[in-house]
């Protein structure tokens, strides 16, 4: 290990994280009562221009009122381009700070815009008095934030997670693209031809890329990497093949921006139980050589190293918040 300290931002389940744009109060109720980990209530791309003053209040309104049990919530505020951000975050921490657990950050772009978010918010929760510190979730989306992932992974203290938008990162970076989260069957490989001349297409990841860049940054912070949205809600496997992918990767958790997507980011962003069992057999097997004074540690005729004992414990931790949490 380096010498170099992660220091792990605070752990919270975040499997699903439900999109509920704050021009739709009638939602509210109903996302309330959903399996979401997290929900964040959004005042930027999902709220017309003429409806983010009328937005900000149903939001205030909704934090305070509503009871959201145990959920962690968020709020998505408006860009640091656009004069909306700094009543966003004015009025939404001053009047809601309290149930305000998260604020999301949208097309970050350089450690100079979480230092900016930072200064203010840090000065309405003194002047109001707050206790508990309001994180970030960033939202990396542009080519700019994906240049500057790591230094935005790093910007602060309040960050705890980061989050790929790859509908704004496909208009970005100009890629070819229709459907938000989908591939493209240009992105793949032709093999050779075999001995009758046929030759197979083979459809690659097109996202692979900024996925796997952001979650090293992510982790290499201690942070939460998440996956964002899947456009087409009515494509079940295409959500299921793409949150699989993530989890693979190493994100803990994917958006929903439907309902219907709550219940497949938790069964795939949560550990299965063959999987937990495992992990726990690898560390009772670890304390059980541990207790015999034996350095090495093996189970059903393998050995196990540190590393696997490290991601059982990850694992076995995980379990843990889910049961908590059910
Ligand atoms: C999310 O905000 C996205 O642009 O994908
Ligand atoms: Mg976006």
């Amino acid at each position: 290990m380096s010498f170099h300290v992660i220091e792990q931002a605070p752990a919270r389940l975040n499997r699903s994280e439900l999109a509920v744009p704050g021009s739709a109060p009638q939602m509210f109720q109903k996302a309330a009562e959903s399996e979401a980990d997290v929900i964040f209530l959004d005042l930027e791309d999902a709220v017309a221009p003429d409806e983010k003053a009328d937005a900000r209040r149903n939001i205030i309104k909704a934090l305070n009122e509503i009871d959201w049990g145990t959920k962690t919530m968020s709020v998505r505020i408006n860009g640091l381009d656009t004069h909306y951000m700094y009543r966003d975050v004015v009025d939404v921490v001053e009047q809601a700070g309290e149930r305000l657990d998260l604020i999301m950050i949208p097309k970050v772009g350089t450690a100079a815009d979480v230092y900016a978010v930072d200064m203010m918010v840090t000065q309405i929760e003194d002047a109001k008095g707050l206790k508990k510190r309001i994180g970030f979730e960033h939202i990396i989306e542009t080519a700019l934030g994906m240049q500057n992932v790591s230094a935005i992974a790093g910007a602060s203290k309040r960050n705890e997670s980061l989050h790929f938008g790859v509908a704004d990162y496909a208009a970005s970076t100009r890629a070819r693209t229709t459907i938000i989260g989908g591939v493209n069957p240009d992105y793949s490989v032709l093999t050779d031809a075999d001995d009758q001349g046929g030759r197979e297409r083979h459809w690659g990841d097109m996202w692979h890329y900024a996925l796997a860049r952001m979650v090293v940054a992510a982790r290499a912070n201690g942070l939460r990497p998440i996956d964002g949205p899947f456009g087409d809600f009515s494509d079940r496997d295409g959500y299921l093949a793409a949150a699989r992918r993530a989890a693979v990767l190493g994100c803990e958790g994917k958006w929903a921006i439907h309902p219907s997507q709550i219940a497949m980011a938790n069964e795939v962003m949560s550990p299965s139980e063959g999987e937990v069992t495992k992990a726990q057999r690898i560390l009772s097997a670890m304390a059980e050589a541990e207790a015999a004074g034996k350095g090495a540690v093996s189970l059903d005729g393998r050995l196990i190293d540190y590393a696997s004992i490290r991601q059982a414990e990850v694992l076995v931790e995980k379990a843990r918040q889910i049961a908590a949490a059910a």
